[in-house]
């Protein structure tokens, strides 16, 4: 449990370093799973699936600035390290690692994974500097870790792509899991950053899963892409504030598909709602999955 370290030890990396060489002096599987923290339900079903799959779990939180731009909210991102902590516990992870900074990102530090395929375009056209930090960070917490299998969200689904792609290139020799989003009642895809919408803007929020869902539909009864994609950012244009993309991708790659056939898709979108930005996505089956 999170009380094998004293609070002041939790960025300790070489404590994380002596718990994990034990375990696996044990023979035991460790699970990984990298957050940001401010916690929700849908983290917690990301430890759940680790716990399935692995005798320890380590939980990180780490508001990675590497992967957020001037202007961005890594500043206002919201922080809770003390409730999170407690949600780990009562979850059943066996360690959180809160590395600091300064330790991750030591003075001199000039290394940055460079990346193509899957980070190419959708995200990286709003938010250039995004994977190349994501990547960066999680390699390095997958040194620090050495988890057998880590688990990430299908909400954030092209930097699942990115992370599997990485640690297939890079030898990393890690069982990569995608575990399914977690929805409010309304199709609400639980993030962090739903704190920051008002009650007004929660209401038009979960229109992005029903646009989604809509395109989704109409593509598996075998209306032509083209025609369903411009009925769906029409759509999306006219509820939110500015829409960055709505997309399907070929599921297994995420390069660019003329049109829905037998292969199964992923349909993608990424709005900006206020000070929000909101991103979703939903699986297409091929058409002849039925
Ligand atoms: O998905 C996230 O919370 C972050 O991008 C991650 C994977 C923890 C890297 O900072």
């Amino acid at each position: 449990m999170l009380t094998h370290l004293p609070l002041s030890a939790l960025s300790d990396t070489q404590a994380l370093r002596a718990h994990i060489a034990q375990w696996k002096s044990e023979g035991l599987r460790v699970g990984f799973v990298p957050t940001m923290g401010a916690l929700h339900a849908g983290h917690i079903s990301l430890i759940e699936t680790a716990l399935r799959h692995a005798d320890r779990v380590v939980a990180s939180i780490f508001v990675n600035p590497t992967q957020f731009a001037p202007g961005e909210d890594f500043d206002s991102y919201p922080r809770t390290l003390e409730a999170d902590a407690q949600k780990l516990v009562e979850a059943g992870c066996h360690l959180l690692y809160a590395p600091l900074a300064s330790d991750m990102y030591p003075q001199g530090f000039a290394t940055t994974v460079s990346l193509d395929g899957p980070a190419l375009e959708l995200e990286t056209e709003f938010r250039p500097h995004f994977f190349a930090g994501v990547a960066t960070v999680v390699s390095k917490l997958f040194q620090r870790v050495r988890p057998d299998v880590a688990v990430f969200g299908q909400k954030d689904f092209q930097q699942l792509r990115v992370i599997e792609r990485m640690t297939l290139d890079l030898d990393l020799d890690i069982e990569i899991m995608g575990a399914p989003t977690l929805r409010e009642d309304d199709g609400l895809a639980l993030s962090s950053r739903n704190a920051y919408l008002s009650a007004q803007e929660r209401q038009t929020a979960a229109q992005l899963y029903a646009i989604l869902n809509e395109l989704k539909d109409r593509l598996e009864a075998g209306k032509p892409l083209s025609e369903c994609l411009f009925q769906a950012r029409e759509k999306a244009q006219s509820v939110f504030d500015s829409v960055d993309y709505i997309a399907v991708r070929d599921e297994a790659t995420l390069s660019a598909i003329e049109a829905h056939g037998a292969r199964p898709a992923r349909a993608l979108g990424a709005v900006k709602l206020g000070r929000t930005r909101l991103i979703d996505n939903l699986p297409v089956h091929g058409l002849n999955q039925g």
